[in-house]
């Protein structure tokens, strides 16, 4: 991703249309993790496009895990628990899911594995895998205690019991997939209820957990047995068309096979709230994950104020709520929000700087935003400052702004959906 890609964008009048979503990037990771660790091949239909889950599978090869794709289907050779030990470092790209999650298998295997990324990845905190993992028999060796890379050297683990000090599903994986092979039970204490979609993979896979409220145990020794899926279409994805058709008051949009987990369907909440029209039909269940068809009608945007467990709850879908807020009538005000500070850019910091470009008012704060509502934007030069859900919220913010706006790094949503900007441009009306 060498070539920084320049994306203009154009006000819009109206946003229309139906769209399937890519496979959901949560799930695809952690269903291919599975795959590799299971008896029998894992047919995963509908799997993500984005770069992040092709680091993934790239780094599943080099484990010496056998794959191919037809298409958007993926074919997984379990390798029944035991992994090989790879050649080269393990290059997870910019995806802190791979290198985390991963990160929970390396540490129960009987050899060692180095882990790296690009640069953004390399300033993305570790600590919060290298420590319990490290409780559990691993040793891991990594830039300052805290940065990748990382070099893992595996062992027999042994089971904890953890309360984990920050909401992170990533984190809570990790801890879940090194617990499969850990002796003993291993229990996980979240502060907020985070994203299920590990929990709900290892079930799909065959293992017993035992889960209540913010808290989760798993025996170690447990065998998988391959699975067959088609993975629901993401919701941060459709987050972005969700928050375009916000914009416009007549718009209407149709999302079919959309994943609609509880713990990833805040955002449904908060656009209600706002004063868009949402309905829900053709729920149906796969694998423990909620799906169905939303069909949302734009209506007049009121306010919202996002803190504590709602915040965890939306943490990939603020950026897109934040580049929506100035066009609301009472704006949105966003706390508790520290963990963007160490996402795929400072997330507080790149939006805050798009907004003002855009001539917004915004007030930034150590853990969060205000942004004041009424506000109209004109067209601006942003950047996407390497962050795919940076440049895809802004090509939001533009569509409402008066001139055009010019995205640098558009590239970036290539890392968790390729097509969005042709599909975008296909739901415009001007
Ligand atoms: C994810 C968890 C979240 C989220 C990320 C995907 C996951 O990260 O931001 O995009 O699949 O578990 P954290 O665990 O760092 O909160």
């Amino acid at each position: 991703m060498s070539e920084r890609k320049i994306v203009l964008i154009r006000p819009a009048k109206n946003v229309r249309g139906v769209v399937e979503l890519p496979g959901d990037k949560s799930i695809s990771h952690r269903y291919a993790m599975l795959g590799a660790l299971a008896e029998g091949t894992t047919e995963l239909e509908n799997f993500s496009t984005g770069a992040d889950c092709a680091s993934t599978l790239r780094c599943l090869r080099s484990l010496g895990v056998t794959w191919r794709q037809e298409g958007t289907t993926v074919l997984i050779e379990g390798r029944e628990q035991t992994l090989r030990a790879s050649l080269t470092p393990l290059d997870c790209g910019n995806s802190g899911s791979t290198m985390r999650m991963l990160s929970g298998i390396l540490a129960g295997q009987p050899f060692t594995s180095e882990l790296e990324g690009d640069g953004s990845l390399t300033r993305r905190p570790m600590a919060r895998i290298i420590q319990p993992l490290e409780r559990m028999g691993a040793q891991i060796q990594s830039s300052d205690g805290a940065r990748p890379p990382l070099r893992i050297q595996g062992a027999r683990l042994k089971a904890i019991d953890y309360q984990m000090p920050i909401a992170s599903a990533q984190v809570k994986t990790s801890l879940l997939f090194a617990g499969l092979s850990a002796e003993g039970v291993t229990r996980i204490e979240e502060p907020m209820q985070t994203r299920d979609h590990g929990e709900l993979a290892l079930q799909a896979f065959g293992a017993q957990l035992d889960r209540r409220m913010r808290e989760v145990s798993i025996g170690g020794g447990q065998k998988l047995r391959a699975i067959t899926a088609k993975i629901p279409g993401d919701i941060s994805s459709a987050a972005f068309f969700l928050c375009a058709a916000a914009l416009f008051p007549s718009s209407e949009l149709t999302l079919s096979g959309l994943l609609l987990n509880p713990t990833r369907a805040r955002l449904l909440d908060v656009l209600m709230g706002l004063g868009l029209r949402v309905h829900m039909g053709e729920l149906e269940e796969q694998h423990g994950e909620l799906l169905g068809t939303l069909r949302v009608e734009g209506g007049a945007l009121r306010g919202a104020r996002i803190v504590g467990a709602d915040t965890a709850a939306l943490i990939d879908e603020i950026p897109v709520l934040a580049a929506l807020a100035p066009y609301t009538s009472e704006g949105i005000e966003i706390r508790d929000a520290r963990e963007l500070r160490v996402k795929e850019s400072d997330r507080i910091r790149t939006v805050a700087t798009n907004l003002s470009r855009m001539g917004a008012r915004v007030e930034e704060f150590e853990d969060g935003l205000r942004i004041p509502g009424g506000q109209k934007l004109r067209g601006a030069s942003l950047d996407s400052f390497g962050d795919h859900r940076i440049a895809m919220a802004f090509a939001v913010a533009a569509l409402g702004a008066e001139g055009e706006t010019e995205i640098t790094g558009a590239e970036a949503a290539m890392i968790s959906y390729p097509d969005f900007f042709s599909v975008l441009e296909s739901l415009l009306e001007r």
